[in-house]
């Protein structure tokens, strides 16, 4: 998400701090900055918006040195405004610091920095904590300064320190967040990531979790947690710059398929404490908002609108809250019944997409209280919001939305337990259980994954159909529904996805020889169901493809052929049972060549009616 790059040696460091963060806009960022250490003094510019914007404010000639650290960030903690921009400054201005990763005990350590210590916080960041603790533990070492910070935070940290009074140096340190050091001439570097640096050095070295390092023109040395020198041999990077900012992947989309455990882990992360209770980010509905909520209505484009459809189930059944889901785009033009009573649920990952903001200040007319789930942190609808939940998903780049849609259900599923917990709707008991099944997924969806060279195969099978049908039923449909949208949008394919028991009413009248159907039958309550479903495609000598749960083994004799997607709850199978439907849609289009990550008259944001 966020990118950090660092420099030293002899030449200005401003320019190549902009190219080695230029480096990095692939990843998605909506605010950048820099310090620079000149002259015993530290001196700090920073934008929110995009690059440009910064690069417009470092042309002073004043604003020189050739020692600094730079940052894109994406936001997570705070809106993307400047103050909340990285570089963050300990007190007395003589330390700065950037930071990726989430601290996560930072609330305790700015009321401790703000009642022990008297510091007044200049940014709404987790960030900030981390430069006000080494101003406090700064007394000339910068080392150990950072050494006894660090003892104090928890969570996940890669950060780059500066000090006016250690000029010749770059201290850094990490944690579950990824940091690298370039090897230079007279001049060395420091990043998030290799695509920073490719302009400057294929010269690496990989920093290790609990390392420090520490860069100085001619120098590397890195660390371990007793400060014991560690020595490390030298990475050549080979890569493109292309290749290096998919992270080695051909597409973003198959690099988004790839992040969802991690996604699905973030999303999921300090929402549930230890006791199994769920938090939603300080989002509070008590016992009698809930009571006086008579109706939710759940509004959303495209993927997530889909997302919404699994979502009207949940809130249903743990919350008893009657809830429709809507489009966007139809939502606006039917004068719904909306009221103080309504809870408006809008999902999207850009946060911009017109017809769901518009939907939303209709609604906020008419009474509304607005919750939304969202990826992009300060967009205009989470902005215009009584609350939101994020989606932490991390930049999607692909125009196909995969990893949003994944991280979208799990929001789902948290409100809708929180709710259910709230109201006392939904017994101890069974939220743990479903809390136990949606920790197991990472781990889940990561084995999920596996099923790709079986798919690459199906896909080389079938990519020359005209037409693919998708069915399901239950929490089924909606992944039935979002499969088919991933192979339109990305395959060009005419696809079409209908709930299975509808099929006799009517499409059934398109199935021939060698129709192809994706079948999900990953519900254990409907799976019987499903069977007949599939023995009704089979009579009319089509071709069925099933997706089912590990250990379903009637289904593997009815169907061509079966992915198998880990046993898990019916609740939570809609999480697993996409993956495989977007890794088929992924290959088929990589098949027919198409332009994966752009496809034809589509875009990520649709900001217009
Ligand atoms: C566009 C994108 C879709 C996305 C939809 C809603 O159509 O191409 O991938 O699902 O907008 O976007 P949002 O950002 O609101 O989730």
């Amino acid at each position: 998400m966020c990118g950090i790059v660092g420099y030293i040696g002899n030449e200005s460091a401003k320019e190549i701090i902009i190219e080695g963060l230029r480096g990095l806009e692939y990843r998605g960022y909506d605010s950048a900055g820099m310090a620079l250490v000149h002259r015993g003094r530290i001196l700090v510019r920073k934008e929110s918006g995009k690059l440009a914007n910064l690069e417009s404010k470092i042309t002073k000639k004043e604003f020189t040195g050739n020692l600094g650290i730079g940052h894109t960030r994406w936001a997570t903690h705070g809106s993307p405004t400047r103050e909340n921009a990285h570089p963050h400054l300990s007190a007395d201005g003589r330390i700065a610091i950037v930071h990726n990763g989430i601290i996560e005990n930072y609330l305790e350590l700015k009321a401790w920095l703000i009642e022990k210590q008297g510091i007044q916080f200049r940014s709404e960041t987790d960030t900030e904590v981390i430069a006000q603790l080494l101003g406090i533990y700064y007394e000339g070492d910068l080392i150990e300064a950072v050494q006894k910070t660090v003892s104090r935070l928890r969570g996940a940290y890669a950060v780059a320190v500066v000090a006016a009074d250690d000029p010749d140096r770059i201290v850094a340190v990490r944690k579950d967040a990824p940091l690298i050091a370039g090897i230079g001439e007279g001049r060395n570097f420091l990043a998030s990531d290799i695509p920073a640096l490719l302009k400057y050095t294929r010269d690496v070295y990989l920093i290790e979790n609990g390392e420090i390092v520490v860069v100085s023109r001619d120098d590397i040395k890195i660390f371990d947690e007793e400060m014991t020198r560690v020595k490390r041999d030298v990475m050549k990077v080979t890569w493109d710059a292309d290749a290096a900012e998919k992270g080695g992947y051909e597409h973003f989309m198959m690099k988004e398929i790839c992040e969802q455990p991690d996604g699905i882990r973030e999303t999921l992360q300090r929402r549930i404490g230890e006791d199994g209770q769920i938090k939603l980010d300080g989002i509070r509905f008590g016992k009698k908002d809930l009571e006086a909520i008579t109706r939710i209505y759940i509004v959303a484009c495209g993927t997530a609108y889909h997302a919404g459809l699994q979502g009207k189930a949940l809130l249903e059944g743990y919350a008893k809250i009657p809830t429709e889901v809507d489009l966007a785009s139809e939502f606006r033009y039917r004068n719904p019944l909306v009221d103080e009573k309504t809870l408006f649920l809008c999902i999207s990952q850009s946060g911009e997409t017109h017809d769901t903001l518009a939907a939303l200040r209709e609604a906020k007319r008419q009474g509304a209280r607005v919750l939304s789930i969202c990826n992009v942190v300060g967009s205009s609808i989470a902005r215009e919001s009584d609350d939101v939940l994020y989606t932490w998903a991390g930049p999607e780049i692909a125009v196909a939305s995969t990893k949003a849609y994944t991280t979208q259900l799990v929001c789902l599923y948290l409100i809708a337990l929180y709710m259910g917990r709230t109201k006392g709707t939904l017994s101890e008991e069974e939220a743990g259980r479903i809390i136990g099944e949606l920790m197991a997924l990472p781990e889940k969806a990561a084995e999920t994954l596996k099923a790709e060279e079986q798919i690459k195969k199906l896909a080389e099978r079938y990519y020359i159909k005209e037409q693919i049908f998708y069915i399901g039923r239950g929490a089924d449909v909606g992944t039935a529904l979002e499969g088919s949208l991933k192979l339109k949008e990305i395959s060009y394919i005419n696809s079409f996805a209908i709930a299975a028991g509808e099929l006799k009413h009517g499409t059934i009248a398109l199935i021939r020889k060698d129709t192809l159907f994706f079948v999900m039958a990953t519900q254990d309550a409907l799976y019987e169901k499903m069977l007949s479903n599939i023995e009704e495609i089979k009579a009319r000598k089509a071709q069925v493809i099933g997706i089912a749960k590990k250990g379903n083994k009637r289904i593997k004799q009815i169907c061509d052929e079966v992915i198998y997607i880990p046993s898990c709850a019916d609740e939570v199978a809609p999480i697993l049972g996409v993956i495989p439907l977007q890794l088929l849609a992924y290959h088929i289009a990589k098949l027919l060549k198409r332009d994966i990550d752009q496809p034809r008259n589509l875009a990520k944001s649709v900001t217009v009616e």
